[in-house]
């Protein structure tokens, strides 16, 4: 067995070009290497944490299998199955839960913001990233495609393997997690916060039109300055779009800079509008194939899970030996 490169992403509503950019393109890219397996997962259970309408959620489920398989995800190459069809992740949650302390997740600043933005949390959004830690774990992953904003779970994900490791002898690696330059996509309306999809306002989905991409890096929030800029800090807006301008055409934000040297914002806002629409072509041609073909997305999403199913039943008999469970 290869190692394992293992990441999720919750059906949560629309995907938008922060997941794209954070997750999904790496996890396409990372795929043509077999030096690696790759598992690719719909965090349903993680998606019931926030609020929902149960007669949507499985609308939700497919429209993610669609998004991750339009953007690129092959499913020759990567299984892609949804979280809760291996029953083995919320269990493995559990036995971490024994070992992680309330201290550890309360420092979690992703809890701490929802929290802030004034949900009302429920024990399933606290324990949230012991399930991540639990996704991950329960395949032994060495690697985790994820975006920035993810960089303290994935921390937390460490820190359970090794007490676990520590407490009951070897049996997980240290996952890594692997991180684009872009680092966190902004907001389009509010450029100090992260696209989101609970932000809907802010966001640039894989689904909008070509018109529309270009309308809303059109409207974007900048600043008042005359000349294209990277200041992440003190020009967040403007420094968004060179970044999104930058990994979507393959450069660095100072070779982006240097390209539009002497542009106004006007210019290069069409530029990168021009170049999105541009880019997302493909996946929404393919997109709309597969919203033909259901069934097709089923059976990739049943022979996904047949392929993960038995790693983790694997590790979490070897869990539940560790631990003394008969
Ligand atoms: P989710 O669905 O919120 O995000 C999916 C992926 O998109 C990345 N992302 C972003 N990257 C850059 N800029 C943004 N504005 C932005 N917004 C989202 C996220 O970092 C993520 O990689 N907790 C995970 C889901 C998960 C998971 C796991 C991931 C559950 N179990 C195990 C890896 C391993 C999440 O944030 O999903």
């Amino acid at each position: 067995m290869k190692p394992l490169i293992v990441s999720g992403i919750k059906p949560s509503g629309i995907l938008h070009i922060g997941n794209y950019l954070g997750m999904i393109k790496q996890a396409v890219d990372l795929q043509n290497s077999d030096k690696y397996s790759y598992f690719y997962f719909i965090a349903d259970l993680h998606s019931l944490t926030t609020k929902y309408d149960p007669k949507e959620k499985s609308k939700e489920v497919m429209e993610a299998a669609i998004d991750l398989l339009s953007a690129g995800i092959d499913p020759k190459k990567s299984a892609l199955f949804v979280q809760s069809h291996i029953l083995e992740h919320a269990n493995l949650a559990w036995i971490f839960n024994t070992i992680t302390s309330m201290g550890q997740l309360e420092r979690m600043v992703e809890y701490k913001e929802k929290v802030a933005d004034g949900q009302t949390p429920n024990a399933g959004l606290f324990d949230y990233p012991v399930l991540m830690a639990a996704d991950i774990l329960i395949y032994k992953a060495q690697k985790v495609p994820v975006g920035e904003d993810q960089r303290q779970h994935l921390e937390l994900a460490r820190d359970i393997a090794r007490s676990f490791n520590k407490r009951f002898g070897k049996t997980f690696p240290e996952p890594a997690g692997v991180y684009t330059k872009a680092l966190r996509v902004m907001s389009l309306s509010d450029p100090k916060k992260k696209m989101s999809k609970t932000a809907p306002a802010g966001c640039l989905y894989l689904s909008d039109s070509p018109k529309k991409i270009k309308e809303k890096i059109n409207t974007a929030v900048t600043d008042s300055h005359k000349e294209v800029g990277y200041d992440p800090e003190n020009r967040p807006g403007i420094s968004n779009l060179i970044n999104i301008y930058a990994e979507f055409s393959g450069t660095s934000p100072e070779a982006a800079v240097k390209q539009f040297k002497g542009a106004s914002y006007k210019e290069f806002k069409a530029a990168v509008g021009e170049l999105v629409a541009l880019k997302l072509q493909d996946t929404q041609e393919r997109k709309a194939n597969l919203e033909k073909d259901k069934k097709e997305v089923l059976r990739i999403l049943e022979n996904g899970a047949e392929t993960a199913r038995p790693i983790a039943k694997k590790t979490l008999e070897e869990v539940k030996s560790r631990v003394g469970l008969i």
